[in-house]
């Protein structure tokens, strides 16, 4: 099996890195050659920090390093691959001339998936000639962490496709679970904000302190972070713009934005990265 990706920041990077882990040949591909070595140094990084804490072997690592191939000729990455995930910038016009460069230069075999978050296969499979050997695989951040695919088909995807990015996934020894249409946040983003949304509301109404509704949701249902420290720690400019996306998408007034979210934003505490968010750090 030989897999292509095209796009290599911090999602791509670690896509091609866990597929090499598990066997694959791959060709990791960024138009910036900058991209392309902060990529290959990162991933030397997260893999040799295994070797140290005694998880993998020596030999194994550097095999696993040498089965990414890169390059910043999209070309020379998706010749004679079978299977191209794109991980490019989460823009619509970008990714669709992504879409159409890889139609003309992949295998008319090949599968094309994309790792978007927000965008549906059927807006970008229209940019090829191949639009049922289309897909979203959508995986989660750090992908070297983080144990979950989903598999996403669009109104023309076939069911071949369909399999071929599950057994991708597998392959890459990542979990995949499917979804037999498109929708806005797939599973785990919509089930994420409307916990989230729900947690913004009792703060709105004065119910409970965001400390509270933290422990609540960490104690009561067991989740590893509440809502307002994981906004925290994704930065809060992010769950933001996905609550805006939500709500400008579906024009649910129940969606739109908390005003105490939007205000932390206004005032540039998104969080960790900027030293104060909900908590200080
Ligand atoms: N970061 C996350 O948490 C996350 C999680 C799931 C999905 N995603 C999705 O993954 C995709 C990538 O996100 P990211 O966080 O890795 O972004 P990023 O900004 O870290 O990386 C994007 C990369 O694409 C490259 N690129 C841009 N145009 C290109 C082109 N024409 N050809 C080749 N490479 C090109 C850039 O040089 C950059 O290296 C987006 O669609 C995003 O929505 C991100």
């Amino acid at each position: 099996m030989r897999l292509a990706v095209v796009g290599a920041g911090s999602m791509g990077a670690q896509i091609a890195q866990q597929a090499a882990l598990h066997g694959v040949e791959v060709r990791l591909q960024d138009r910036s050659l900058e991209q392309v070595r902060k990529a290959v140094e990162s991933n030397r990084g997260h893999v040799m920090r295994r070797v140290e804490k005694g998880k993998l072997a020596r030999a194994e690592a550097e095999d696993a390093l040498s089965r990414v191939r890169t390059t910043t000729d999209l070309a020379e990455a998706v010749d004679g691959a079978d299977f191209v995930i794109e991980a490019v910038f989460e823009d619509m016009a970008l990714k669709r001339t992504v879409f159409a460069e890889l139609d003309q230069a992949a295998p008319p075999d090949a599968v094309l998936a994309s790792n978007s978050s927000t965008m549906g296969i059927s807006k970008l499979a229209d940019a090829t000639a191949r639009p049922e050997r289309c897909v979203n695989m959508h995986f989660f951040y750090p992908v070297l962490v983080m144990d979950l695919v989903e598999v996403v088909r669009g109104p023309q995807t076939s069911d071949d496709t369909v399999e071929r990015a599950m057994e991708m996934a597998r392959a890459m020894g990542r979990t995949a679970v499917m979804l037999n249409k498109e929708i806005d946040g797939f599973i785990v983003n919509r089930i994420l904000h409307a916990a989230t949304q729900e947690a913004y509301r009792l703060l709105d109404n004065g119910v409970a302190g965001f400390e509270d509704i933290d422990t609540a949701v960490e104690k009561g249902l067991n989740w590893p972070m509440g809502p307002f420290r994981l906004g925290d720690f994704s930065g809060l400019d992010v769950t933001y713009n996905a609550r805006m996306h939500m709500y400008q998408a579906t024009g649910d007034e129940r969606l739109r934005p908390s005003p105490q979210l939007e205000a932390k934003v206004k005032a540039g505490k998104l969080g960790r990265k900027t030293g104060e968010g909900w908590y200080r750090y």
